[in-house]
């Protein structure tokens, strides 16, 4: 669906987030030919810079980040679009720049992304609306961290609430503009092949893993005040959870997929202090080797306490009581300075019930579906089957589908897909108000049992899969990580 012209105001546009990826996002639409020629890009900040100090300041932070780096044409165009505006977003007397830098036609799609802190949220809205600028065909979007609990989740719905209406909200959540994740989508519901099987009586487990080399880099400030648990669990691991496990939604329309992700999250089986000590574990990453590089443990990290007990790793099995998936285990793990840069999701079906052949039914793999976020984005299904040859043995293998090399088609950074998205009108992508509380909702009793409680984070080397108590969550059940499972090349 072609763009219609439209002003996208980026608050914190001169932030981190506006400078390595929204900017390069909507770079990389304009060189395909998505923005229509009288679109323009407002970059909001505090700073009281001149649109060419602004302008320079894109070059030197943005340019860098440019996949294969810019067409010096199509740059100098994209530039053309951006206008800076320098304001105080808390106070009402400074928006008047704003005002005048809009274009006030009502045919034009409006856009506030607020890429700012979240105590923010609540005055930028006020001051739109007292200026005039909120108005009913404008459109909102939120950045993450979305609360740090059920209370301040509430509250930012609330205060957003007061002058948007949820038709008009757009809460972000970067994994789903992930390719791979509307793959799954595709996958479920346009093959009939696996809607039946995917089920309690089929599967046996599901494994969604996302694990990262990085650390905490420059952003220990908000992280310390995190932790994994809120940072990537309450919001990516739950989200790709909800695709996994919702059921058959009627169509693709927002709120048919967002009342089935409502149902899963609502489903969800709440954890008491017992089985949250027993089905949880958190680490924290000591030092250790990178790519053979020695990188430093958490606490030693530039500002960071030297007795944090900010978790850097979580690992979890979670169950989902409904009769489709009552008794599956969902075991979710996520981590910083990991061994290798992975998100992926495994679903493992059930063995066969007897094997026919001369070999015990024990030495047939499982078959699993692997569907790969990251690095690479594709599927793989493990099959057994015959090896060559003479004798009759059969041994695991490979079905790959890799979207890369299927559809010879270019990537699309999960921004530039969400940004056209917020600009189209489409909802679905977006959390509802609604599914970010019932989030919040059940990771807040393992919140609170940490605060309360003084044990320390596991700590696990950087540049392995975590601590040992994540590797035995899982083994006492008789299964192991993905990657422990795999052959050593
Ligand atoms: C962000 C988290 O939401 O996701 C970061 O705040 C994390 O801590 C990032 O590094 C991971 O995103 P991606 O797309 O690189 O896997």
């Amino acid at each position: 669906m072609a763009l219609s012209d439209f002003d996208l105001v980026f608050f914190g546009g001169s932030g981190d987030l506006a400078m390595r990826k929204l900017l390069p996002a909507m770079y990389s639409r304009d060189v395909c030919n998505d923005l229509p020629d009288a679109s323009r890009i407002i970059c909001v900040g505090r700073d009281d810079a001149t649109q060419e100090e602004f302008l320079r300041m894109v070059e030197t932070n943005s340019k860098p980040h440019i996949k294969d780096g810019p067409d010096e044409a199509s740059w100098a165009r994209f530039l053309k679009r951006i206008t800076y505006v320098a304001l105080n977003a808390t106070d009402v007397s400074t928006y008047q720049a704003l005002v005048e830098a809009l274009r006030h036609d009502a045919s034009l799609t409006r856009v506030y992304y607020l890429a700012t802190p979240p105590q923010l949220f609540a005055k930028i809205c006020d001051n739109l609306a007292a200026t005039g600028l909120a108005t009913p065909n404008s459109r909102v979007v939120l950045e993450k961290p979305l609360g740090r609990d059920l209370a301040s989740a509430k509250q930012i719905n609330l205060d957003v609430g007061k002058v948007f209406a949820e038709s008009q909200i757009y809460r972000i959540d970067h994994y789903l503009g992930k390719e791979t994740v509307q793959n799954l989508l595709a996958l479920r519901f346009g093959n009939i092949l696996f809607e039946p099987l995917w089920r309690r009586e089929w599967i046996s487990d599901v494994q969604i893993t996302i694990a990262e080399k990085i650390g905490v880099g420059n952003r220990l400030g908000y992280y310390d005040n995190s932790g994994a648990l809120r940072d990537m669990l309450q919001n990516h691991l739950l989200q790709l959870l909800c695709i996994v496990a919702m059921e058959p939604p009627t169509s693709i329309a927002p709120d048919a997929v967002r009342d089935a992700k409502l149902q899963v999250l609502r489903s969800l089986k709440r954890f008491t202090p017992t089985t949250l000590s027993q089905n949880i574990i958190r680490g924290q990453y000591r030092a250790g080797y990178i790519d053979g590089q020695q990188v430093p443990g958490y606490r030693e990290e530039p500002d960071a306490p030297k007795s944090s007990r900010t978790e850097t790793f979580v690992a979890m099995k979670a169950e989902i009581d409904t009769w489709r998936w009552a008794g599956v285990p969902f075991y979710l793990r996520t981590g910083k300075r990991m061994a290798d840069r992975l998100a992926e999701i495994v679903v493992r079906f059930k063995p066969i019930p007897h094997s026919i052949f001369n070999q015990p039914t024990s030495s047939f793999q499982p078959n699993s579906l692997v569907i790969r976020l990251q690095p690479d984005e594709g599927l793989s299904m493990n099959l057994m089957a015959k090896t060559p040859g003479d004798s009759m043995r059969l041994k695991q293998a490979e079905l790959e589908l890799d979207f890369r090399e299927q559809f010879k088609a270019p990537r699309m950074e999960a921004y530039e897909r969400l940004l056209l998205d917020v600009l189209r009108g489409q909802l679905t992508l977006f959390m509802r108000g609604d599914e970010l509380e019932a989030a919040w909702e059940w990771v807040e009793p393992i919140l609170e049992h940490w605060e309360q409680d003084d044990s320390a984070p596991a700590p696990y080397t950087s540049g392995t899969w975590g601590p040992a108590a994540a590797s035995a969550l899982i083994g006492r059940d008789g299964l192991q990580w993905r990657e422990e499972s795999l052959p050593e090349d």
